[in-house]
């Protein structure tokens, strides 16, 4: 992979894949080469997921901005990057004066590819590479999440856990085009950004996506 300036962010470089960077190796287990035992695949091991981490999502891009253009979200408070991939959202906040980073991410080699791209902004994040969404919120003030509605399982599964945090006192802002499995009325429009999004093609016609806060099922009524 290459380091490369964010196309939305160019405030913040990434490393970045190319044609020759093999990533689908990471989901072909055929394909991993023997002495790599980042990307090999033992007998006992899940299925692998696609390296979602190493694209910038609409929804991670969005919140970015956001933070990027209003330091003030984040500004000397203590924030969860929730379904961090690349750390894109995190790195934003803690470029913005965030007090603390923390990003949580699921897949090993997006917890790798998260350090390195911390390390390459200048910024220091802690990264939790396990599922918290099961457990309690940890000591923070905030949560950003930049497209975790991505698929229904990880809705049900994000979902309560972002109820949990309300509850707890903590803000919620979420990044997303509007995917399917987004829950809209749980949320309020903070702002839209055009960006792009993975999979879009070179040149193609960028759509808005939204910051949203998520607040309790009454909460906007
Ligand atoms: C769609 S990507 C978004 C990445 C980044 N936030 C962005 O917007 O560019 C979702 C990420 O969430 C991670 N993920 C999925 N389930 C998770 C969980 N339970 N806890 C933490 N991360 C999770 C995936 O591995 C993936 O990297």
């Amino acid at each position: 992979m290459r380091i490369a300036p964010v196309p939305s962010l160019p405030e913040i470089r990434l490393h970045t894949p190319h044609p020759a960077s093999g990533l689908r190796r990471l989901t072909d287990p055929h394909q991993s080469s023997d002495d790599d035992d980042t990307v090999g695949l033992d007998d006992d091991e899940p299925e692998p997921q696609p390296p979602y981490w190493a694209y910038v999502w609409a929804g991670g891009a969005v919140l970015a901005r956001h933070i990027l253009d209003h330091p003030q979200t984040v500004a000397g408070r203590r924030v969860l990057d929730l379904g961090a991939g690349s750390g894109l959202v995190g790195i934003a906040a803690a470029m913005a004066g965030a007090s603390a980073v923390i990003a949580a991410e699921i897949d090993r080699n997006g917890i790798a590819a998260l350090g390195l791209n911390a390390a390459a902004n200048g910024v220091v994040i802690t990264v939790i590479g396990e599922d918290i969404t099961a457990g309690p919120p940890p000591e923070i003030d905030l949560v950003l999440a930049g497209d975790v509605f991505y698929g229904r399982e990880i809705a049900l599964r994000v979902t309560p856990f972002l109820d949990r945090c309300l509850a707890a006192g903590i803000d919620v802002l979420v990044g997303d085009p509007r995917r399917a499995d987004l829950p809209l009325s749980r949320l309020r429009l903070l702002a839209e950004y055009q960006v792009p999004d993975f999979g879009d093609a070179k040149g193609a016609v960028t759509k808005p996506s939204g910051v949203f806060s998520f607040g309790a099922d009454d909460r906007w009524r």
